[in-house]
């Protein structure tokens, strides 16, 4: 009888699961930046795990993905992450012809997510993933395929793939650091803008091929590693079954590559599971910006001028330094020169004084 009870029971729940299945977006849905009666900021996965819509950024709203279930919305992806927060004034549509664009002021609409065809269906997925459908149910366009600088658990990154920093936390402009899948089968970590050579980079780990076209991979259980079909190499091992344990691999805006893991039954904060390992606080290359170095106090980095320098920015200090002298003080006899310890000096155009004279 009990039994019985419970197999109805459990049928009821699973029905009610199927019945819900993927929560599938239709052209002519909207979506506003804050929510209404009438209108919602986000479409939400089936679990409520993630959501896709607006977030707030800045002042303003950005559009993304986000872990939705949890009281500090994590951003997981940004659409069209290097324009400015848009006002409260807009709506994210679907359009009746299949476009995923935002409805700016004045009637201007500018494309959310980019593809050739015409979309059917659009479906925020329990993986993280968004994913636009044709009208054969084929998809044209998915997150997973356009990171920004996170990579989700069952999201791979393919040869030539990247992931760039954040500008911080807080905003999800580019920032300065990159993570990329390179065809000779290694993830590498340079500053953007530079070359792939070995001496800008400052961190990388790689599987042996042939064959190559390596892939780097995130489980569900948090196991991160490279692929190449040949074998795998583990760069952090995961394997924890804990139910409720949620994980992201982010480039984070101090250069360092981290797996983070979140416990859903615990609330409590993202924790640091796996880091990019060897090297130190100081070694992401550029960190602080030119005409500076970078120290080690309190097992934090810090940002400080040379001599006769300035921050560009007190409050940014990683934005560099820039003169702090008058043309006038760089007359002969009227500087000093000063030695700078335990520094390495890379061989690049700097503004330094005696190139304005
Ligand atoms: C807002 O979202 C809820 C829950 O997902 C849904 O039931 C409701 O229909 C949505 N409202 C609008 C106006 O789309
Ligand atoms: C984010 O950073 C970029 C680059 O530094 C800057 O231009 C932009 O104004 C910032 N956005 C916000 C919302 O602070
Ligand atoms: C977006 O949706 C709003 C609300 O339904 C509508 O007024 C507006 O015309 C739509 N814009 C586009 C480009 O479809
Ligand atoms: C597309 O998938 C949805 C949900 O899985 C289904 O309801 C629909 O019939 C499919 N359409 C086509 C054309 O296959
Ligand atoms: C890597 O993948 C690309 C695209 O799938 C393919 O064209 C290329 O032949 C592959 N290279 C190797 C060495 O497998
Ligand atoms: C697995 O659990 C152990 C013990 O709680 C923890 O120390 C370890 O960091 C976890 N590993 C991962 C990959 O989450
Ligand atoms: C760096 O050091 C200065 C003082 O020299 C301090 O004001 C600043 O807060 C420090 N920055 C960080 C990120 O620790
Ligand atoms: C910059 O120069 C001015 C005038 O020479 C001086 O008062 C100020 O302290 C200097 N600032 C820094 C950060 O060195
Ligand atoms: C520094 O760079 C310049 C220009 O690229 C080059 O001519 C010079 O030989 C380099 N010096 C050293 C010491 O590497």
């Amino acid at each position: 009888m009990a039994t019985t009870f419970l197999f109805l029971l459990l049928s009821a729940i699973f029905i009610a699961k199927a019945q819900r299945g993927q929560s599938v977006v239709n052209p002519g849905s909207f979506l506003t930046p804050t929510t209404t009666t009438t209108t919602n900021s986000s479409w939400p996965s089936p679990s409520g795990r993630y959501a896709f819509g607006f977030y707030k950024q800045g002042s303003g709203y950005a559009v993304g993905v986000f872990f939705a279930g949890i009281p500090d919305k994590t951003v997981a992806w940004t659409a069209n992450r290097d324009d400015p927060p848009v006002s409260a004034a807009v709506t994210l549509n679907f359009t009746s012809d299949g476009r995923l664009v935002l409805q700016l002021a004045h009637g201007t609409t500018k494309r959310v997510a980019v593809y050739g065809e015409t979309a059917s269906s659009a479906s925020m997925l329990d993986t993280g993933n968004f994913v636009v459908y044709n009208a054969d149910n084929q998809t044209i366009w998915e997150s997973f395929q356009n990171p920004t600088d996170t990579l989700l658990p069952t999201q791979r990154l393919l040869y030539d793939d990247v992931l760039d920093s954040s500008v911080s936390e807080s905003n999800q402009s580019t920032g300065r650091f990159r993570a990329i899948m390179q065809q000779d089968g290694f993830i590498a970590l340079y500053p953007i803008g530079t070359p792939y050579y070995i001496e800008y980079g400052y961190w990388s780990k790689g599987i042996q091929g042939p064959p190559l076209n390596a892939t780097l991979n995130l489980d569900v259980d948090g196991h991160l590693y490279l692929a190449n079909g040949n074998g795998i190499v583990t760069i952090s091992a995961g394997g924890n079954s804990t139910k409720g344990l949620l994980y992201r691999l982010r480039m984070d805006d101090d250069g360092f590559l981290r797996l983070y893991s979140y416990n859903t039954n615990r609330k409590g904060d993202w924790v640091v599971t796996w880091s990019a390992d060897s090297i130190g606080k100081c070694d992401p290359k550029g960190l602080c910006g030119v005409n500076a170095f970078c120290v080690i106090y309190d097992e934090e980095y810090n940002c400080t001028c040379l001599p006769g320098f300035a921050f560009v920015d007190e409050s940014k200090r990683t934005l560099g330094c820039e003169r702090n002298l008058t043309v006038d003080n760089c007359k002969e006899g009227t500087y000093d020169m000063e030695e700078e310890i335990n520094t390495v000096w890379e061989n690049d155009t700097l503004s330094r004084c005696f190139h304005q004279t």
